[in-house]
């Protein structure tokens, strides 16, 4: 029904390769956007679709500002980004390395900055549409879990602030908060049926009021809502799509 609903926009998605960013991908390709997924793993299933691909680290902003020159230089716009790249890593805080620290938080919150910085100047042209990627850990704690519960929590009022920021170009910014989602990054939590750091795969079922876990296209589809005309209102704002997880 939606069909065409970003005929001609050009959309920019990091961690376009997989699970949720992989679901997005798929979602605006068959309502007519033009896709360019930066990511530093190229899958199969990714190169299947008609999307762009550059191989990018969010990580490394000169890698960022190649693949975006190359956008523009394709394209000559950007209406859309989703900034969805991100990591977990699981360790008590006092086993943690610094190095695994800053793995986590260089991945999921500066190669949000990074990625927002280099394409704001054609958001600011297009009048575009920013959607970043948080957790429902954002709101919530979870023992393991300090390096990716703070990055998350920090996307959230990243994406306040520059909702507030970006107002003023008509830029609107919102970020989305999932519950446990059916995706690679979950299922390493569980291989080979060992218990995750939130006990077994039915404990963490049993945390989202909805008895169920999250699918890929369940979070993707309100990502397109966030970045439709219907979402004009709507900016600044962090949207919980967790099957209740955060309403205990
Ligand atoms: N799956 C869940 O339960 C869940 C819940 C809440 C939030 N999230 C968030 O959703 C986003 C997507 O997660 P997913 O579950 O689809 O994970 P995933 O592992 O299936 O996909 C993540 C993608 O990000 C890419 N990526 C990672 N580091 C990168 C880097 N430095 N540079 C470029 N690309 C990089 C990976 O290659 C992969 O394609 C993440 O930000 C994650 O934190 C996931």
């Amino acid at each position: 029904m939606n069909q065409g609903r970003f005929k001609n926009k050009q959309v920019v998605i990091t961690g376009g390769g997989s699970g949720i960013g992989l679901a997005t991908v798929k979602s605006f390709l068959s309502e007519g956007a033009r896709v360019s997924v930066l990511d530093y793993q190229i899958t199969d299933e990714l190169v299947r679709t008609t999307c762009d691909v550059y191989q990018v680290d969010v990580r490394k902003s000169e890698s960022i500002k190649e693949a975006v020159a190359e956008i523009i230089k394709k394209n000559h716009k950007i209406d859309v980004l989703i900034n969805n790249a991100g990591i977990e890593f699981v360790s008590s805080l006092e086993e943690m390395e610094e190095e695994e620290w800053d793995r986590v938080l260089d991945t999921n919150l500066k190669g949000m900055f990074l990625t927002t910085r280099t394409v704001l100047p054609f958001l600011k042209e297009s009048h575009g549409v920013i959607v970043n990627t948080a957790s429902q850990l954002a709101l919530v704690g979870s023992a393991l879990f300090t390096a990716y519960t703070a990055s998350k929590a920090a996307i959230v009022n990243f994406t306040r602030s520059l909702a507030i920021e970006g107002a003023k170009d008509g830029i609107r910014v919102n970020s989305v908060c999932p519950g446990a989602i059916h995706t690679p990054l979950l299922s390493r939590q569980f291989e080979n049926g060992k218990k995750g750091p939130q006990g077994s795969i039915q404990d963490l079922i049993r945390m989202h009021p909805l008895g169920r876990l999250g699918e890929p296209e369940e979070i993707a589809k309100p990502i397109l809502f966030l970045c439709s005309e219907d979402a004009s209102f709507i900016t600044g704002s962090a949207l919980f799509i967790d099957g209740g997880y955060t309403s205990w």
